[in-house]
C-alpha cells in the first residue's frame, strides 16, 4: 500500500492546500507533479491518492486531465481536491470525479478549498489562512476516519457530470516587460511548453493562462497587460468579494 499526492499547482495555492490535508492523512507520500508530463502509472486497490487541481473557469485544467489519463488506478482510492480563487468552482469536482473514475479510481472523498486567485491575487489574499488550515485539518481527520471505515454510498459532489460548463479560454497571454533578463525561467517552468527559446515567443494555443510564468519570474517582469488586468479585476470584484468557505464531501 502506498500514498500518492498528485498535484497540478502552477502558482502554489493548490499544493499548499493539498499539503495541509495530506499531512494529517499519512506520514509518507510519493509526490507526482502534474505540471510535467507523466509516464504511465499502474496502481493497486490498496493505494490511496490525493489528487488536487485548481479550478480554471469552473473546470479542471485540460493539461491535468490529459496527464491523469496516464494513470491506471485499478481500484485505488482517491481523495479529490479542487482549489479555487474565491469566485466559484462549478463543475471542477464533478469533472475531476469523472476523469478519475475513467482512470479506475474509487472516489471516496472530496474537498473544495479556497486559495489566492492566481490572476488577481487580492481575491482570496493570504488564503489558505490560519482559519482555513484549522478547517482543512478537521476535514482531513474525517477523511482519515472514512478511509479506515469505508462507506458503500457513492461519493456525491456538486456540479454536472458529462456536460460541463463550457470552458472559455481567455484571450490574454502574460508577456515579458522591460525588466526581463532573458533568464529562461518562465520557459523552463511552463507546464505546457508554450514559451519558446526567447520569452517573447509564446504559442497562444498552448498557453493555458495558468500564471506560472508570472509567479516564477525572478524579476517580476512577466505580467498581464495592464488594461486586461484592470478589466478582469473589475469583473471579478463583483463575484469574488465575499469570503467563500471550504467544503468537505464524504
Ligand atoms: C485561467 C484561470 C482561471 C481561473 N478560474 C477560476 C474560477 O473559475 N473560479 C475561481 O474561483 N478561481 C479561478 N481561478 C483562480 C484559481 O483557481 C486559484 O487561484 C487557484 O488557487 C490556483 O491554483 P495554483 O495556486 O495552484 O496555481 C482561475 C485562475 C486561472 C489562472
Amino acid at each position: 500500500m502506498a500514498y500518492y499526492l498528485m498535484t497540478f499547482s502552477p502558482t502554489g495555492g493548490t499544493k499548499r492546500t493539498a499539503d495541509i490535508l495530506a499531512s494529517v492523512i499519512a506520514d509518507q507520500w510519493n509526490h507526482i507533479d502534474l505540471l510535467r508530463p507523466i509516464s504511465e502509472i499502474s496502481l493497486t486497490a490498496d493505494d490511496i491518492c490525493l489528487i488536487a487541481v485548481p479550478s480554471f473557469g469552473g473546470r479542471i485544467p485540460t493539461t491535468s486531465a490529459e496527464r491523469l489519463a496516464n494513470i491506471h488506478a485499478n481500484g485505488a482510492r482517491a481523495i479529490l481536491v479542487c482549489v479555487y480563487g474565491n469566485r466559484a468552482y462549478e463543475d471542477t469536482l464533478s469533472e475531476l470525479q469523472d476523469v478519475l473514475t475513467d482512470c479506475g479510481f474509487d472516489c471516496v472523498a472530496a474537498v473544495a478549498a479556497i486559495a489566492e486567485h492566481s490572476i488577481i491575487r487580492e481575491f482570496g489574499a493570504g488564503r489558505p489562512d490560519a482559519d482555513d488550515s484549522a478547517q482543512l485539518i478537521a476535514f482531513a481527520e474525517k477523511i482519515r476516519e472514512r478511509l479506515e471505515n469505508p462507506s458503500d454510498k457513492p461519493l456525491v459532489v456538486p456540479g454536472e457530470h458529462g456536460t460541463y460548463k463550457p470552458f472559455k479560454n481567455t484571450p490574454f497571454v502574460p508577456a515579458e516587460t522591460d525588466g526581463c533578463v532573458n533568464c529562461g525561467t518562465c520557459a523552463d517552468s511552463c507546464p505546457t511548453g508554450a514559451i519558446g527559446d526567447t520569452p517573447d515567443k509564446i504559442d497562444p494555443e498552448r498557453c493555458i493562462k495558468c500564471m506560472r510564468c508570472v509567479a516564477v519570474c525572478p524579476t517580476g517582469a512577466r505580467k498581464l497587460d495592464e488594461t486586461v488586468y484592470v478589466a478582469l479585476r473589475e469583473r471579478l470584484a463583483a463575484v469574488c468579494g465575499t469570503r467563500k468557505e471550504n467544503e468537505l464531501f464524504l
